[in-house]
Parts: structure tokens; sequence; C-alpha cells
């Protein structure tokens, strides 16, 4: 495509050198692409590039809630489940939730959740609780997603059984773990001689019909539907345990926060559109940079929750190799996201960061305004979140670096000099909460959720599938499967590999 061609040669002579402030303001969140590759040139060709992808027609698709998901048959209606005037089943579900928990916190009951779900159906709510349990009410919350024994193990030891209730989370209703763990759960409440245990279970899924042949009662069963995406659900009743443990202020804080959001990338001008100018930057440098990773540099201990959230939203939205039509891509997508909070991060990576052989773009995250009354402390990270991103901005000169080094020996400090240089010009964003709030939390999830979306309509590839997660589960089924059969000859499948063969039968007399 010559727009694509146009774009990747201006991103190759973009200035790098972050001359020009570059500050956008998305639903009162500040979005700092200083950082970023940029040029006049650069910009032109990312607004031809966006229009040679229709992404006026594919960004009304979305709200719309037309088939954006064209391998699944679906929509993508994420939006829609924080719209101010909902379809007529969302506001539904919204009003059955709310009554939900006001009924159980006038009967002050469940001085214990205990939430079951993996994914998309773990991540949102672990989020959210970690973000504003020091906000906690009365009630504790305890997550349980890995079908390691530990999980469920730890997740109940010490609860009272009467007096918690099982949040089951599970669009599919199908997933291994889940159900497994769920099931435990039954049966640790009938162990302690809950009478009625299904009557301490609630079920959030689309499928409805499956959790209530699992025994969850009708009032019990919160459905929400196929056009809400796994890792987009959070918007849905999936919040129920955030609902019950931190609020429901905070849900609709979110809510609202995602909504102002969606308003900032439905109508700002694309030069001033946050999510499109980060879906821009971060294709250079994944695509024309090659930076093969992004970095999450979240300064806020209570966001460290970010990081998988938006490791999965990422990672499995764009970790695609084929176009749409099925065809191999020829450029690369999705970076790999990893990172953690800071100032953890630069006592853990940031060495690579600032001197490794290629490094990788960095999201610092940061707020403005801090919860806690330590004012010292907080501007003391507000101080190393600049530095750190100031110094892979500009880095140090060979210069620089032999003018801070000392010894009598020249040879010997030149020497030295040479290892303390860093390179520089490392492409950064800066998002700056006014303070960690549901609003800005929720405008927060929505800003990538939507930088995503730009990002795989560019690349051509379907963000809302996940068509690579079941062959694993298949192969390990098959392996299951195997171990459950008497003979051990099966256990030699012709088409395994010796390793894999070898281990089979280690593990089969586990
Ligand atoms: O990882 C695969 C996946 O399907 C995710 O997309 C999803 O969030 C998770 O498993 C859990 O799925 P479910 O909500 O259907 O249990």
């Amino acid at each position: 495509m010559p727009e694509w061609a146009a774009f990747v040669d201006a991103a190759k002579r973009a200035d790098k050198t972050a001359n020009d402030a570059r500050i956008l303001d998305a639903a009162g969140v500040k979005v700092d692409v200083s950082a970023q590759p940029f040029s006049a040139r650069l910009d032109d060709a990312g607004h031809n590039l966006l229009r040679a992808r229709d992404f006026e027609i594919a960004r009304s698709d979305l709200f719309e809630g037309r088939q954006v998901n064209a391998t699944e048959g679906r929509a993508a209606w994420h939006t829609m489940l924080r719209a101010s005037s909902p379809i007529s089943e969302v506001a539904r579900e919204r009003a059955r939730l709310l009554s939900f928990v006001q009924q159980a916190d006038t009967e002050r009951r469940w001085h214990n959740v205990l939430h079951i779900g993996i994914g998309g159906s773990d991540w949102g709510t672990r989020l959210m609780s970690a973000a504003f349990g020091y906000r906690r009410s009365w009630r504790d919350i305890r997550f349980v997603s890995n079908i390691d024994g530990h999980a469920i193990e730890s997740g109940t030891a010490g609860l009272n059984p009467h007096d918690t209730l099982v949040v089951v989370i599970s669009k599919s209703f199908s997933t291994a773990e889940t159900i497994e763990n769920a099931h435990r759960a039954v049966e640790w409440l009938k162990a302690a001689g809950v009478n009625q245990p299904y009557e301490q279970v609630v079920a959030i899924t689309c499928r409805p019909d499956a959790a209530r042949e699992f025994g969850v009662p009708e009032s019990h069963i919160f459905p929400f539907w196929e056009w809400v995406g796994g890792r987009f659900s959070l918007w849905s009743s999936v919040c129920l345990a955030t609902a019950l443990t931190v609020g429901v202020d905070v849900v609709g804080g979110m809510l609202a926060g995602a909504a102002a959001m969606d308003d900032h990338f439905l109508h700002a001008p694309i030069a001033e559109n946050a999510p499109v100018q980060m879906a821009l930057a971060g294709i250079v440098n994944r695509s024309v940079l090659n930076y093969a990773s992004l970095n999450l540099a979240v300064y806020d201990s209570r966001l460290s929750y970010l990081v998988p959230y938006l490791q999965q939203l990422e990672m499995e939205s764009l970790g695609k190799s084929v176009d749409i039509a099925g065809r191999p891509l020829d450029v690369p997508t999705g970076p790999v996201v990893w990172g953690m909070p800071g100032t953890d991060a630069q006592h853990t990576f940031f060495q690579w960061l600032h001197q490794g052989t290629e490094g990788a773009p960095v999201d610092f995250v940061v707020c403005q305004q801090a919860d806690h009354h330590w004012p010292d402390h907080h501007q003391q990270l507000l101080a190393h979140c600049l530095a750190q991103r100031e110094a892979l901005m500009k880095g140090k000169p060979y210069e620089a670096a032999l003018a801070e080094t000392h010894h009598e020996d020249e040879e010997h400090r030149n020497w030295l000099a040479r290892h303390r240089v860093h390179a520089g010009g490392r492409p950064s964003n800066l998002i700056v909460l006014p303070r960690l709030t549901p609003y800005s939390l929720g405008a927060l999830v929505a800003l990538y959720e939507h930088k995503v979306f730009v990002q795989a309509l560019v690349w051509g590839i379907n963000p809302f599938d996940q068509w690579g997660v079941e062959f694993g589960k298949a192969l390990a089924q098959r392996i299951r499967g195997e171990w459950q059969s008497e003979s051990q000859n099966s256990l030699q499948s012709a088409d395994r590999d010796p390793s894999t063969s070898y281990w089979i039968r280690q593990f089969s007399a586990t």
C-alpha cells in the first residue's frame, strides 16, 4: 500500500530528539507523546494511512455494534457497556447487579468473596481491587484463577465458608481451570456443612444454560453477551465482585471514565486523538524501528495489575500473524508487553532499557496527586519517573560520560567513560492521571483498548479473536486423556516428539 510505504519512509526520517512538546488531553488524562518520533511529514503520512484504512468507518462500525470480529462473526461492543443510554439488556443487567449488591449490603451478607475466573475473567477485577482496595469496605476478596491446586487451597484458607460468596466468572463457562475450581469451591462449602451451597454461588457468563446446569440459581446468574470479548468484559457484570468489595461507585466511576475516553476517541481530531497518536507511535516503534517489545513503567504500586491486564489486552489482541483475509503478514505486529511498577523497575531492568543493545519503548504511567500522607515520597516518585524518561530521551554522550569520570590514569578514565555512555533517543510516552480514581482508571483502560483497535486496523488484523489459545488446550486434554486411559502404550503416540513422550510417561506415574 503506497500510504504504508510513505509512512515507513517518513518514520525513518522523523526527528527523534523530542524537540517539540506534544501533550494531548484525553478525558482528563494527559498523554505526552513528545518522546516519540515525529515530523510534519510523518503526521501527514499517519493521516493518509488511516484514511487508506477507512478509519472513520471502522471506528463507527465498532461503536455501532457492527460485526468487527470477522472470524467469529460478532460485534465487539464493549463501548455499549459504558454508554450513558445503553440498550435495554445492558440497562437491565446493570440494574440487576446494583440490586444484588444493595441487597447484600443491606443484609450485610458475605464478609468474603471468593473470585474464580481467569484471563479476562480475572485481571479486570484484580486491577480494580488492587487500585481501590485501600478504600475497601468490610468485605474481603480472594482470587483463584490457576488450576494449580495451591490457588484454590490458599484462596479458601482461613475463610468462613458460611460467610463466603463464590463468584464464578467465565464467558464460555467451559474454561477448565475455572470450572474445576468452581467445583472444588462448592465441595468446600458442602464439607463445611453449608446446606444450600449453590445459594452461595453466583455466575457471570455468556452461557446461563451451562451455569444453570452447574446448579447456580437463576437469580444468581448474571449474563453478558457474545459481543463482549473476554479481555474487554470488565465493564459488564464481570465487575460484580468489585462492586461488592470496593463499592458500586467504583464501577460507576470506571464506566464514566471509559465513556469519556470513548467520546474523546470518537470526536478528537486525529492530531489530538490520544489513542490514535499512541497507536501510530507504537506502529512506528514496532514495525519500522523494529522494537520487539513495549515496556510499561507504572509509577504507582496500586496499579501493579495494570501490567498483566494490558499484557492480555495487547498480546491476545495483536499477537496475530495473518491479516483478516488470512494472508501472512510481512511486517512485525503486536509487541511483547512487559513491565512492573516503578521505582522497583529501576532496580530490576532499567539497566537494560538504558544501555541494552536495543532497549524498548516505555509507557510511563503516573498519578500527579497521591492518595497517601507522605508528600516527600510522592515528590521523589514523580522525580524518578521524569528522570528515567529524560535519561532515555537525551542519553549521555561520551563527552559527558568522560567529564564525570575521574581517574589518575587517562587511558583508564577513557575506558571507564565508554561504559557510562547512554545512547538516548529511546522512545516513550508519559501518561499522567490527575489522581487514581475509578474515572481516571476507566479512561486509561479505554485509552489502551482504542489504541489496540487502531493498531489492528492499520496492521489489517483482527484484534477480537484468539484462535491461538485453543491448540494448547486441545493437546493438554489429549495428554490427560492418555493418562486416564489404562493402556500405557498409548503414551507413545507416533506423532509426538521424544521429549514430550518421555515426560508424559514420567508424569503418568505422578
Ligand atoms: O485465554 C483464552 C481465554 O479465552 C481468554 O480470552 C479469556 O479471557 C479466558 O480464556 C477465560 O475465558 P472464559 O471467560 O470463557 O472462562
